[in-house]
């Protein structure tokens, strides 16, 4: 891959966020290759072996609910081979099990290619035992006393599953993509944004080339829907306060197609549902950003948690067909957990709740519902969350809890870690 370095990067505490790159060659050839165009002042050239080298380490997870499957696999053909595929399913198991269908398909995709796949079921009683055994309880639903339904819910169990499995780099990419190479295209780049990164806490995340719709018969490229416009306004407006500088270096608040170091996934809060993408941001801010109240380990300013955005090239298609409340809901999703947030300013706070009233989204009181968030997973008992999944299909892909000492040893990146 041929990629321009950051022109511009903000920083907000221990918090480097580079403005979106350019990939200037999908596939800029092997390492020994030497030739007139090999770095430049301004670009670097990713070899495919360094490249290769990342996506060995990492694991891609799906998310999936009631996707078609001929969709999914699709998405699946684009996964380079040597990642570790987890696909979290929250697909329905009543009247019909389309579970049982995907997994059966999932499972003939892995024969005829060799891939390491592990099909996870959101609601699987064993997946929610173990968050119970582990003390991590807010994830269960009171009534069902299974894992709750919702996107952020099912990558969390998928980030679980990729640290027992040894992965060091964990990528998510949507279900719903039509086009297997901008999968490809994503977890490449997800690959080079490590290759570039200086920290063990580092993320990318993708900032979409386009979304294709139909306009009057024309096929238009748009750039950015109405959830990503709104969010990222958001998002610089709060960097701003800090700051004092008016910026727009945030370009990718919703970025559903992120991946982070392991190192970098253990240490976050996570948020409910679709709030999870604009979450991470907040609370890279609320964590590392050195603000009254919080401490920061020397090492950690030196060392940064370094954010990637990475424009892609290939367009992004995926299902449209979840109508406005869809959208609405994802909208109002970031909305909330920025509104909530301690390091909310006033001034912010005030323009939210209009811009809620103009969407017609606030609720009665006027006051956004908060959500619900869960604390960093580096805090759960690996052994004892691996010892209930030990009869699951796919306990043979993770590692053995007898080898659980070859697993590097995550603790807490700052000295005091506030809980929930
Ligand atoms: N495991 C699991 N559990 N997966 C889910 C759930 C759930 O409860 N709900 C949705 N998914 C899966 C979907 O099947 C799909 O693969 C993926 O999560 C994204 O969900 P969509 O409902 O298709 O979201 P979207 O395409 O409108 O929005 C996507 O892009 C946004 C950026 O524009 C999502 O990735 C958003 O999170 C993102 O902000």
């Amino acid at each position: 891959m041929r990629i321009a370095i950051p022109q511009d990067t903000e920083r907000f505490g221990a918090v480097l966020i580079h403005g979106v790159q350019h990939v200037w060659e999908l596939d800029a050839s092997l390492k020994q290759r030497k030739d007139a165009y090999d770095d430049s002042n301004v670009i670097r050239r990713i070899s495919y072996e360094e490249l290769h080298d990342i996506e060995q380490q990492m694991a891609v997870v799906v998310p999936m609910r009631g996707e078609r499957i001929k969709l999914v696999e699709g998405v699946l053909s684009g996964i380079p081979n040597n990642c570790l595929v987890i696909i979290a399913s929250n697909s329905p198991r009543h009247p019909v099990d389309r579970f049982a269908l995907e997994r059966e398909a999932f499972a003939r995709f892995s024969r005829f290619t060799g891939k390491k796949i592990i099909v996870a079921h959101q609601q699987d009683k064993a997946i929610a035992a173990a968050f119970r055994q582990a003390g991590y309880e807010n994830i269960l639903d009171p009534e069902t006393g299974l894992v709750r339904s919702g996107k952020a819910e099912g990558m969390i169990i998928a980030t679980m599953l990729a640290r027992l499995a040894g992965r060091k780099y964990i990528g998510f990419v949507d279900a719903d993509n039509y086009f297997p190479g901008a999968v490809l295209e994503y977890v490449r780049e997800y690959a080079a944004g490590f290759v570039l990164s200086k920290s063990r806490y580092a993320m990318t995340r993708i900032a979409w080339h386009s979304k294709p719709k139909i306009v009057e018969d024309t096929l238009f490229f748009a750039k950015w829907g109405r959830t990503s416009r709104n969010t990222n306004h958001l998002l610089n407006s709060l960097l701003a306060e800090y700051t004092g500088f008016e910026t727009e270096i945030i370009k990718t608040g919703n970025a559903g197609e992120h991946a982070l170091t392991m190192e970098l996934a253990m240490q976050l809060r996570y948020s409910a549902g679709y709030s999870i993408e604009p979450y991470h941001f907040i609370n890279l801010f609320e964590q590392f950003g050195g603000l009254p109240g919080s401490t920061l380990r020397k090492k950690l300013i030196q060392e940064h948690v370094e954010i990637f955005q990475i424009a892609s090239r290939n367009p992004h298609m995926h299902d449209t067909d979840k109508g406005d409340e869809h959208i609405d809901e994802m909208t109002l999703a970031a909305m909330q957990v920025i509104y909530h947030s301690p390091i909310c300013p006033q001034k912010l706070k005030k323009e939210l709740l209009e811009k809620m009233g103009e969407m017609k989204l606030s609720s009665e009181n006027n006051e956004p519902d908060d959500t619900i968030y869960y604390p960093p997973l580096w805090q759960i008992d690996l052994a004892a969350f691996h010892n209930i999944l030990a009869e699951r299909p796919f306990a043979p892909l993770l590692v053995p809890t007898a080898k659980h000492r070859s697993l590097p040893k995550i603790g807490p990146a700052l000295p005091e870690v506030r809980n929930p």
